[in-house]
């Protein structure tokens, strides 16, 4: 059994930092409002000039160094981003040329914030046929760019970033399962709904943002990540008490505490960074993974549970021993 081993994380978030108190003064919004509600406090937003594949890039690097690898010994790239630079080349793609790897596959995979969740599937997919062995796996957003900053629904609750691993194929137990689902029928609760193939030229500015039904979004994530939980641990013959740090999708923390109750968890085994983070979207879950590993709390032969949400919906998680 060839199993994929989680040997490097890396974060980046970008210099520039928001509160919510800067946030009073763009939008009819208050810290107090934000916090209760969402949990969050500050978020990093790109400055002007620095895009997804500047953020992919350092936490890549950073990856690379905590697995002690050159980057040419990577030979598979996969970037999950709802924010690309271009619209071709990939993102993957753009970052394979900074990181000066010629050759192996690099690709882009869109699933929105659960989009970490699905490029480390695939990823994964690839190690345990031996199509890799060593792969780099990056969640990267500038999600900034697809606010409407007028929104108070939207703009408060998102912050950019990015988060990378490097996996490579082991013998030794490392990612154990992964579920992926989707349900493309919520489109209208979570969407941005400009695109290539409607014509830029047709383009409304409201459709150009983010649009929102919050309080619709927050009921089927609940209820959904509750399941992946449960899900995940029938399929491993796992019980609750098996899992020693659950590191969800940073939306709002009243999404997490839920989850937590589900899984019978003690929020000290919970990795919460959307304090400071706000929601990254794709980079959340990598990011919250990088802070937990590097500040010393999850360590080597723990098993740790990855979930995400977002839109399409779409929705998964990643179980692992680290
Ligand atoms: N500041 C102050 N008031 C705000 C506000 C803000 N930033 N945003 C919304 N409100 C208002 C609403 O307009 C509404 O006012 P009304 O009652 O006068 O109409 C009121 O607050 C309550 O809104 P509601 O949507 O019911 O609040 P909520 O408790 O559901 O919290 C969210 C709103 C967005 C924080 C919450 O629904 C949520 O987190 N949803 C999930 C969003 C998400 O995670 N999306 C990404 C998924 S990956």
């Amino acid at each position: 059994m060839i199993y994929s081993r989680i040997t490097g994380t890396g974060g980046y978030l970008p210099e520039k930092v928001v509160t919510n108190h800067d946030l009073e003064k763009i939008v009819d919004t208050t810290d107090q409002w934000i916090v209760e509600r969402t949990g969050i406090r500050k978020r990093h937003i790109a400055e002007e000039g620095e895009f997804t594949c500047d953020l992919a890039e350092k936490a890549a690097r950073n990856a690379l160094d905590m697995a002690g690898l050159k980057p040419d010994e990577i030979d598979l790239i996969v970037v999950a981003t709802t924010t690309a630079d271009q619209v071709f080349p990939s993102t993957a793609c753009l970052l394979q040329a900074r990181l000066g790897i010629r050759g192996p596959a690099a690709f882009d995979v869109q699933a929105v914030c659960t989009g970490f969740v699905y490029a480390l599937g695939v990823a994964d997919k690839f190690i345990q046929t031996g199509s890799a062995k060593k792969a780099l796996v990056v969640g990267a957003e500038t999600i900034s760019r697809i606010l409407d900053w007028n929104d108070r629904n939207t703009c408060v609750l998102f912050g950019d970033g990015a988060g990378a691993v490097v996996i490579e194929a082991s013998n030794e137990p490392g990612i154990i399962s992964t579920h992926l689902h989707a349900d493309g029928a919520y489109e209208s609760l979570l969407r941005v709904p400009s695109g290539i193939s409607r014509g830029y030229d047709k383009l409304r500015e409201s459709e150009a943002y983010m649009q929102m039904r919050g309080n619709e979004v927050f009921k089927v994530a609940v209820t959904t990540l509750g399941r992946i939980v449960d899900e995940t641990l029938a399929a491993n013959g796992m019980q609750k008490s098996d899992i020693d740090w659950l590191i969800p999708h940073q939306a709002n923390i009243r999404i997490i505490n839920a989850t937590a109750r589900k899984l019978q968890t003690p929020m000290e085994r919970v990795v919460v960074t959307v304090e400071d983070h706000g929601n990254t979207s794709a980079a959340s879950v990598p990011l919250a993974l990088d802070v937990a590993v590097r500040d010393g709390r999850i360590k080597r032969g723990e098993t740790i549970l990855m979930e995400a949400f977002g839109g399409g919906f779409t929705w998964g998680s990643v179980l692992a021993k680290f």
